[in-house]
């Protein structure tokens, strides 16, 4: 009986729409990213143009938090860094809805700061599964 009810409940998470996001629909949400991000690889090579006022997204799923090699991270991702955290889908799912309190949360200090102005209602999990596929 107890894994006939876990069997159902089981089944009713898979049925619910999943928090995996749909990397087709995040590639176009990522036009409101371009102004300050670009997709740029390895070898250099821009795989989406964009601003270099954010850092580079290439890899960032599976990234420590403020780790790309020279770029000027605020304080608090840096701490946040530090502390061990790596970014999965949905924590950046959860910090596109607002930088500052994610932050604020995950380092539990209310003096803590995002430098990225901008925020996303919605399709976070999208654009995550997206910029997962740039690995
Ligand atoms: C107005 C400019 C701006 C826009 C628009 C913007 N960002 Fe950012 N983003 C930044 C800056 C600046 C940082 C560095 C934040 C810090 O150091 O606290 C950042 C950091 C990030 C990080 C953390 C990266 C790391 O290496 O730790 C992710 C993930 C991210 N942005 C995703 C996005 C996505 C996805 C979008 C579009 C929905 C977006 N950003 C839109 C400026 C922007």
């Amino acid at each position: 009986m107890k894994t006939l009810m876990l069997t159902a409940a089981l089944a009713m998470l898979a049925a619910t729409p999943s928090l995996a996001g749909d990397a087709a629909a995040g590639e176009k949400l990522f036009s409101k990213c371009k102004a300050c991000h670009a997709i740029t690889d390895a070898s250099g090579a821009d795989l989406v143009k964009g601003g270099k006022v954010g850092p580079n997204l290439f890899g960032v799923v599976g990234r420590t938090m403020g780790g790309l090699e020279g770029y000027a991270y605020g304080e608090s991702l840096v701490a946040a860094g530090a502390a061990g955290n790596t970014w999965t889908e949905e924590l950046i799912a959860e910090y596109l809805v607002d930088p500052t309190a994610f932050l604020k949360k995950l380092l539990a200090d209310d003096a803590a700061k995002a430098k990225m102005a901008f925020k996303l209602k919605d399709g976070g999990a999208d654009i995550a599964a997206y910029l997962a596929t740039f690995q």
